[in-house]
This record gives structure tokens, sequence and C-alpha cells, in this order.
């Protein structure tokens, strides 16, 4: 059975990834693409994600342009870990052309018509959340076309872009706490794919080395993305990142997850874009905490992935080439 996919990205090493698993694993069925600033500028995220596709043998696909900034406060892009094209080097320009739709509207069209035809899609973001907050907010009777929203981002433990913000919350913490509170009064189902088993699932060296042996342009263009981040971190094996998140929506046995409590930390203090993901099992005072009452409600229960099977979801990733 195949499975309707939306992906949102800031492609991104990783993303890239992440792209090329949803294009070509039999099950995914990729509808659209929406881009947003994050790991480099939108129109970088945009021209990368173009790329991407088109070496994928997905060029079919449509690819939205979307915000170009974080709502609130000021973009700070991630070259150095993806490089300054967001693309460790490896941006082409291809010649495909964006829709002419924003992200928000793209998303909303390809949600109502799955509506319309009785489906509904996962949407997979894989960046800073600022398009997905827009969208719930500016058409939230999209949200029916949902059928869960997997996203890569947050931690129940320590952070990367601070001690405890992961970097696609820290970005945009005011979209993250909107989306957690738009899926609670909406009801779209939540899986938070985040730092506990972002860096679980890895491919090496030798993969790579493999990759770029075989005669198809996404291979090779994955085997020197690898290549590119084992530099970066100086490491054999390196994580698949934002594709494990994709993984997820094809492939939900392969991870373990717990409904857990989240809330998003949007202040201005050291905790800001921290998800504080409550572990009490005296969930009893979950309901009288002062908190739950105040600007931004009550928290969310959202599926947050605490173990993964990283074997299981790097083979499937190295299958969609064909080795
Ligand atoms: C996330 O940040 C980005 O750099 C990656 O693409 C991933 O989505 C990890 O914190
Ligand atoms: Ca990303």
């Amino acid at each position: 059975m195949s499975i309707p996919l939306i992906l949102d990205v800031d492609t991104g090493v990783d993303d890239a990834f992440a792209l090329m698993v949803a294009a070509r694993d039999p099950q995914a069925d990729l509808r659209a693409v929406t881009c947003v600033a994050g790991n480099a500028s939108v129109d970088k995220v945009l021209a990368n994600t173009l790329y991407v596709l088109e070496a994928a043998g997905a060029a079919e696909v449509p690819v939205a342009k979307g915000a170009a900034r974080p709502l609130l406060a000021p973009p700070h892009d991630a070259g150095h870990v993806h490089g300054p094209d967001g693309l460790g080097g490896f941006s082409r320009q291809s010649d495909r052309r964006a829709d002419p739709l924003p992200a928000v509207d793209l998303l909303r069209r390809e949600l109502t018509s799955a509506m319309a035809n009785g489906e509904r899609i996962t949407v997979v973001p894989l960046a800073p959340l600022t398009n997905i907050a827009l969208l719930l907010r500016t058409y939230p009777e999209a949200a029916a076309g949902i059928e869960r929203i997997i996203f890569m981002g947050g931690s129940a433990g320590a952070g990367n872009a601070s001690a405890v913000a992961e970097f696609n919350v820290w970005h945009d913490p005011e979209a993250a706490a909107i989306v957690l509170a738009a899926c609670r009064d909406l009801g779209v189902a939540v899986t938070m794919y985040g730092l506990d088993v972002f860096t679980a699932v890895t491919v090496s060296g030798d993969d790579a080395a493999r990759l770029k042996e075989l005669p198809d342009p996404a291979a090779q263009l994955a085997g020197n993305l690898i290549e590119a981040h084992r530099s970066v971190f100086q490491a054999d094996r390196i994580t698949l990142g934002d594709a494990g998140a994709v993984l997820a929506a094809l492939d939900p046995a392969g991870i373990r997850t717990q409904a857990l409590p989240v809330r998003v930390d949007a202040g201005y203090g050291h905790g800001r874009g921290q998800t504080i993901v409550d572990r009490r099992d005296w969930t009893g005072d979950v309901e009288v905490e002062p908190a739950t009452h105040r600007l931004g409600g009550a928290p969310t229960m959202v599926d947050v992935a605490l173990g993964v099977d990283a074997r299981r979801y790097a083979d499937r990733w190295l299958a969609a080439f064909g080795g």
C-alpha cells in the first residue's frame, strides 16, 4: 500500500537524503515538497530541492517556495554544517521551475484534493516549522487532510543548537509552539522524530564508495553528500538525519514511541527553543500545574520517538538506490 507524503524541507544535506528516499522508496507516494529558510536561505533551499528531486528522477513532484525567515526571530543558517550552498558544495542549477503557488497554498491544494479523493496525507516537516504554522493558522480546515505530522525536531534530552534546543525548533520556536497548539486544537496526530533518534541511523564511508560506483545520478550525489558530512564531522559514520523521519512514515514499526505531553519554550532565556517533554509518571499533576491555563494552553500529547531500529532504516534507505 502506498503512503501519500508531503515533505517540508530546508535542503540541507540530510534533507537531500530524505528527499531521495521519499522519491525512490516503492511505498512512498510523494505529492509535493515545500521549502523554508533554515539550513540556508529559502532561495538556496528551493534550488537545492529542485536539483535533488531531478537527480532522484522525481522532477514532476511540485515544489513551492515558502517562508524566507522565521515568524519573529532573525534567520540563522547552518552553513557550518551544510556548507555555504546548503548542499556540502554539491549544489547544481536545475532546469526545473518552482510551482507558482506559495508553500501554504500548495499545501492547501494537495491536502484539499487528497480529502476530495477520500485520502489523507502524512506531512513530514524536516525544517523550522514556519510554513506549517502559517498553513494551520491560515487554512485550519486543511488539517482534516493530514493523516499525521511526523516532524524532525526537538529533543527529550540534550539539544544541538543550544544545550537544550534542537536546531529546527530553536530556529523558529514561535512556529513550533503554534504547530503543537494547532495540532492539539484541530486533532492532528503528531510524532516527534527528534535528537533522541536522529543520530542513530547512520551510513559509512564504505556505503558512500559503493553508492558513487552506481550508474545512478542520485546514488552518486548521495555518496558525495555522505563524504561531505564525513569530512565536516571527521567521522567514518554519519547520520542520515532527516531521512529517518521519512522512514518513520513508511515503516512506523521501526521506531519506539511514547505518548507524552510536549511544550515549546518560546521565551527569551537559555531554554529558548527547547521542547519540554514531560516524562513524569505522576501525570495527574499535568492537570494542575499553573502553566496549563496560561498563554499557549495545555501541552500537546505527542508520540515522541525514543528508540529506532537503526539498521532496518539504514538498509531501507540504501535499498532506494537498488544496493
Ligand atoms: C536538523 O537541523 C538541520 O541542520 C538538519 O537538516 C535537521 O533537520 C537537525 O537538528
Ligand atoms: Ca532539515
